[in-house]
Order: C-alpha cells, then sequence, then structure tokens
C-alpha cells in the first residue's frame, strides 16, 4: 500500500469511518451465513439462533477484547454465486469471523473469499471433503466429513441390512452426489449397485424415477441430499409400493423430514453424528437454546461450538487479525458444547464421528 493510501486508511480508521478496520472498531463483527429463505431455510435458522446464543452471552461477560459483538446474520440462499457475493459483501464490512455456510456447494466457493481475505470461516454443517482439502489456513469446520460419513453408512449397509442390491439416488449437488459416490465407494464389493441416479433439487416429483427404482427390485435405497427432497422420495416410494429400507445423511436429518414424509418416514436409517442429549457439556447449550426456541436443529450445536470458537480464538490471540484467530484455533483445544474440540493441519476436528440414527414411532433415535 502507498504511504499516501496507508495514511487516508489510518485517518479513516481514527474517525471510525471505514468498517474494515476492525481491530480499530467500537465492535467486533461476526456473521452467520447460510440460507435464511427457500427450501433449507430452517438450517439457517437454527444455525444464525445457535450463534446469536453465544454472542448474547459473550456480550453478557463483557464482549471480547473489551468491546462489544455484533452478528450480523446473511442469507446465501443455499446458491453457490449468492454465497459468494455475501462472502465478498462481509469481507468488505470488516467482519472478522464467519460461521458457514451451511451447503458445501456454498461453503467451497465462500471459502476462497475468506482464504483470499483473511478472514475465518468455520462451517458447522458442510461436510464434503474439499472444503477443508485444500487445506487453507482460515477455513474449519466443527462437523464431520463425507469420506467418513459415506463409509459408516456403507459398513451399515452391508453388515446390519445386508444389502446386496442397492439403488442410489443424489441430488446433484457437491454434497448429496459427494455422499452417495462415498457411500458407493465403500459398499462395491459387498453389495452390487444396480441402480444410480441424480434428481433434481426443487422437484416435488418423484414417482417416475422411483417406478424404474422399483423396477431393479433393490434391498436399499441410498439417497444423497437434503430433507425437502429426501421426504418426498420417503413418501412416494412408500406409495409405490417400494418397500426397502431408506438409507440417508446429515442432509435429511431433521425433524422435518418426519414432517414431510409423515408415517413414511419410519424406520428411514440416517448417518447423523451422536446424540447431545447424552453429552455432559453439551447440557448448558441445550437447556439455554431451548427457552428461547422450540427446535434444536441437526447443526445448532456444531454452530454454537463455531462461534465460540472464534470467540475464544479473538481472546486467546488478543486480536481480530483472522491470520492470528486462525493461529490460535490451530494451535489450542477448546472446551466447546460437543466436548473438547482440536483441529488437524487441515482444519478438520480431529474427533467428528458419525453413528447411525433410525427413524422410530415418529422420532429420530440414536441406534446402538
Ligand atoms: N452436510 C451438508 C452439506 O455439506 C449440509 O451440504
Amino acid at each position: 500500500m502507498k504511504i499516501t493510501s496507508r495514511i487516508i486508511l489510518m485517518a479513516l480508521c481514527l474517525a471510525g469511518l471505514f468498517t474494515g478496520c476492525a481491530e480499530r472498531g467500537k465492535s467486533v463483527k461476526i456473521a452467520s451465513i447460510a440460507p435464511m429463505t427457500g427450501e433449507s431455510a430452517k438450517m439457517g435458522e437454527d444455525i444464525s439462533h445457535a450463534v446469536q446464543l453465544a454472542v448474547d452471552e459473550w456480550n453478557a461477560k463483557g464482549g471480547v477484547l473489551g468491546k462489544r459483538i455484533e452478528l450480523l446474520v446473511e442469507d446465501d440462499r443455499a446458491d453457490p454465486k449468492d454465497a459468494v457475493s455475501v462472502a465478498s459483501k462481509v469481507v468488505a464490512q470488516g467482519v472478522v469471523g464467519v460461521v458457514g455456510h451451511y451447503n458445501s456447494s456454498c461453503t467451497i466457493p465462500a471459502s476462497n473469499i475468506y482464504h483470499e481475505g483473511d478472514v475465518v470461516m468455520i462451517t458447522p454443517a458442510s461436510t464434503n471433503p474439499m472444503v477443508t482439502d485444500r487445506a487453507y489456513f482460515t477455513v474449519f469446520r466443527t462437523c464431520g466429513r463425507d469420506d467418513q460419513q459415506g463409509y459408516v453408512e456403507a459398513e451399515f449397509a452391508a453388515n446390519y441390512l445386508k444389502a446386496s442390491r442397492i439403488a442410489v439416488l443424489h441430488d446433484k449437488t457437491t454434497y448429496g452426489q459427494g455422499l452417495a459416490d462415498e457411500f458407493k465407494k465403500n459398499i462395491l464389493g459387498r453389495g452390487e449397485v444396480v441402480f444410480y441416479e441424480g434428481i433434481a433439487r426443487g422437484d416435488k416429483d418423484f414417482t417416475a424415477v422411483l417406478t424404474r427404482v422399483k423396477s431393479y427390485n433393490p434391498d436399499l435405497l441410498m439417497f444423497g441430499g437434503l430433507y425437502g427432497e429426501g421426504g418426498l422420495i420417503a413418501k412416494q416410494m412408500r406409495d409405490l409400493g417400494l418397500t426397502c429400507p431408506l438409507l440417508s445423511g446429515d442432509g435429511v436429518f431433521d425433524p422435518e423430514f418426519i414432517r414431510i414424509a409423515g408415517a413414511a418416514a419410519e424406520s428411514a436409517f440416517l448417518s447423523y453424528a451422536p446424540s447431545a442429549e447424552n453429552i455432559p457439556t453439551a447440557q448448558h447449550f441445550l437447556k439455554a437454546y431451548r427457552a428461547r426456541w422450540p427446535e434444536v436443529g441437526p447443526y445448532s450445536l456444531f454452530a454454537y461450538d463455531a462461534a465460540n470458537i472464534i470467540l475464544k480464538a479473538i481472546e486467546l490471540s488478543g486480536a481480530t487479525n483472522g491470520k492470528k484467530i486462525a493461529e490460535a484455533i490451530h494451535t489450542n483445544a477448546f472446551d466447546a458444547a460437543i466436548g473438547k474440540i482440536a483441529f488437524d493441519g487441515k482444519g478438520d476436528p480431529v474427533v467428528a464421528p458419525y453413528v447411525m440414527w433410525v427413524v422410530k414411532n415418529g422420532k429420530l433415535e440414536p441406534m446402538q
């Protein structure tokens, strides 16, 4: 930067007119970015509520580095292009940390912006390996990865369900197809994939593709995608008399899946993290969240932890500079609601297990 521009920027910072000067600003800004509208809006609400809770708790204790924490809640509409523009917007606004995004297809392109802008991003929900495989120094996740999730699903399909003729559907997204492919890679040799096809996000009628699935007489249908389409697929496959079990992943894991599918959700198998209800360190979060909002979402806890890790790392580093915050995240272990979290060199949590859940009497229950 030329000396004259540096002087102008310093003057703007001192005058508090340039929001990019987070170190000198009156508040510390963090953002929660996820779909707040459209089919996945519930996921955005779950995430932003949890971040709000963490921010409110920190502000009640005096903020961070003696400054008030300001939360910006932004909508990426589950659209990769919107995700990139909203990422650029918050970086320009001087946000020092981002909890987001939800969809891997949004997180991956948006993380290029955070990487270039040296802004810390922790996704609570994006499970595609590519989120962290580029090993961007300021990019992390608190959730697990689909290579691990696909493996757990395949083990379950082979060993528990003893599935041998398997149909695979996916929603053609980075996440949905990625998870379906990880599952397929891990099941091959033990089960035969007799049908493999993509469906379109937003479609409501899957009877044509499910009729073709049925003609292959599979003993398992695996779906890689989200609860909106997953709920309709569960319902419509039963309406067509396709009786094999349905197996899916974290994107379908939400009570909304059961509300959409109704009785047809019964006995669906879903991979997801272990239950927070049984984790002693998660009890404060569950109680505080439920006192304000009725339903804890699948990624609320992961978002709460992500926000707390960003704020703790700001406190530990004494800085609002992205590289320094990221360094504190890389070099410390955090007492999170989910338990102790430490990150590996790529930004993945060292421990992030998957277990199988089943829908029983209209509720999601972890399996033994
Ligand atoms: N796990 C889902 C994704 O990565 C939500 O897109």
